[in-house]
């Protein structure tokens, strides 16, 4: 079969494919999250051979993709207000939701289900040609069955060239990982994939949703899974994949000093490592993750890499999309450290201490960072270095420090901060790496770095995971005026002086929302610190 490229610009081109389509015929195209295979939805006949083309299992049900909210009548029996409200809220765009299905929709679509996954994807050229079919399309990611989808169209067209009388050149995928899977056909919604519309956006639009245990784990062989997909091998390049679930620093020593062959990393970090790397979106920053994981899965084939260790994404928002597929992509595999060290952080006021003080007596360790700096980092070479730069000023006439002279003039412009910062940090680094030594020699496991400055001070680079605690404005307020006995106004200023919220909590792994309900504090210490110690 010769495989015609079409050109989405091209408005034959567009009626081509639908033309394609609407005879039962197979055509892939672009979408905002990866490329799909599309047939006819309502045609058995032509859904069947997307089956045969992906060498996918017939129990695996496909989406159905529709270009205007009209077309859903024809596919579900009704439309639950929930499911509405989500439509209202991210249609067009990567979001798919299941529903009963009505009797026009063949089974071979919904692989025997009597259920339907419904996306209106935002992709013009998607909707183009839906619309010039004329019927809803069945599409399935457009790689042979197993493998990572791809996301840039010379990857489609490697997989299907000879399978296929036609495939869109749309460019590249702007999300990367696929639509976020949720069923309303069950009592409670429940998240079956997650994608580009987090967990998050969801419970802001219908409250509180469920999380299928698949999404993070492996399912037992056998165990009943809510999704037939959930089930399958995906994601997997022939390179063998090891998450490793540890700190920065200790990812570097690993690929540095163990035998894989290359790392798959997050971008600016490969010049740390001796080995060929991979980059996939930058850290802490789920989006272009999402964006790059399925092609820098396929560029450590292209490399002919063998084992490789990845870093780990966060298990929060869109972060949690590419846990899911990394997961799989590794089998499952781990490297887990001997002991954990987990940072925490948050904003003034918050109730950072109140939350340390409750894992402490969980039995996690406590590294102070506060108290740390504040004894044994002012003297020696790292006194020397704050005189020469700031004058012999900052100490009296025995060479001691006076720390009142040192905050004069170190905060008294950004830039002499900033130099204080640049001399003071490499010491208190040294002084907390030998801390968490310590402990590791005395056999801790689990190990809080208890630092407001995790993140300023390059402390986040020693932690294999994080853990922010935030809360509302007004409530922190009020804490910090009783807790330092202090004015409004002082409060205020110490307040604005920080950073935003959002600072800490998308470096996190973990975030505390504390809205002044102890118990619901409690519950939340006590979720992370289980999630913690797996
Ligand atoms: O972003 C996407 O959704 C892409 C593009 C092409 O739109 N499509 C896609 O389709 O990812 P596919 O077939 O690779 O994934 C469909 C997933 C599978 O995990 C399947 O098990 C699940 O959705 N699914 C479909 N219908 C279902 C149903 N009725 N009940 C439960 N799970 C269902
Ligand atoms: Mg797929």
């Amino acid at each position: 079969m010769i495989t015609r490229i079409l050109n989405p610009e091209r408005e034959e081109d567009i009626n081509y494919a639908g033309e394609l389509l609407r005879n039962g015929k197979l055509c892939a195209i672009p979408t905002e999250t990866v490329y799909g295979l599309a047939a006819n939805a309502l045609d058995g006949k032509a859904v069947k051979e997307i089956f045969e083309v992906k060498g996918r299992p017939s129990d695996n049900p496909l989406i159905v993709h529709i270009s205007d909210i009209s077309e859903l009548k024809c596919l579900v029996k009704e439309v639950p207000e929930k499911a509405k409200k989500l439509m209202e809220a991210f249609w067009p765009g990567p979001l798919t939701i299941i529903l009963p299905k009505t009797d026009l929709v063949p089974y071979a679509t919904t692989g025997n289900l009597d259920t339907v996954a419904v996306r209106f994807p935002e992709n013009e050229i998607a909707r183009a040609v839906i619309k010039a079919a004329g019927v809803p399309l069945a599409a399935p990611s457009a790689n042979i069955s197993g493998e990572p989808s791809p996301t840039e169209f010379k990857y489609v067209y490697e997989d299907l060239e000879g399978r296929v009388p036609a495939v869109i050149d749309g460019g590249d995928c702007a999300v990367g990982v696929e639509s976020t899977v949720i069923t309303l056909a069950t009592k409670k919604p429940r998240l079956l994939r997650p994608g580009g519309i987090t967990p998050e956006m969801i419970e802001s639009i219908i409250g509180e949703i469920d999380i299928d245990k698949a999404v993070t784990e492996q399912m037992q062989q056998g165990a009943k899974v809510s999704s037939p997909g959930m089930k399958y091998k995906h994601y997997s390049p022939d390179c063998s994949i090891i998450i490793a679930d540890i700190s920065f620093e200790d990812y570097v020593k690993l690929i540095n000093e163990s035998d894989c062959d290359g790392a798959l990393c997050f971008e600016g970090e490969e010049k740390f490592l001796n080995k060929k790397a991979v980059t996939f979106g930058k850290c802490y920053d789920g989006l272009s993750q999402a964006h790059r994981l399925f092609s820098a899965l396929k560029e450590l084939d292209e490399l002919g890499l063998k084992k490789v260790y990845a870093r780990c994404p966060q298990k929060r928002g869109v972060g949690l999309a590419v846990y899911n597929r990394l997961i799989r992509s590794a089998g499952y595999s781990f490297y887990r450290p001997e002991s954990k060290v987990i940072g925490l952080t948050g904003t003034t006021g918050s109730g950072k201490s109140t939350v340390c003080k409750e894992l402490k007596d969980l039995g996690f360790k406590i590294i102070d960072c506060d108290k740390l700096t504040k004894s044994g980092i002012y003297e020696g070479e790292c006194l020397k270095e704050l005189v020469n730069f700031f004058g012999s000023g900052i100490t009296d006439e025995n060479g001691v420090l006076v720390r009142k002279n040192l905050a004069a003039v170190a905060f008294k412009t950004n830039e002499n901060t900033k130099k204080l910062n640049e001399i003071t940090h490499p010491y208190i680094m040294a002084k907390i790496r030998s801390e968490i030594e310590k402990y590791k020699e005395s056999g801790a496991k689990f190990i809080i770095l208890d630092a407001p400055t995790l993140f300023e001070a390059g402390a986040d680079k020693l932690c294999c995971k994080i853990i922010s605690v935030v809360s509302d404005k007004e409530l922190r307020l009020r804490r910090i005026m009783s807790r330092d006995n202090i004015t409004k106004e002082s409060a205020l200023l110490r307040i604005n002086a920080q950073k935003s919220d959002e600072f800490y909590t998308e470096k996190s792994d973990y975030v505390i929302k504390n809205d002044g309900n102890v118990e619901a504090l409690f519950e939340s210490v006590q979720r992370i610190a289980a999630d913690v110690v797996r």
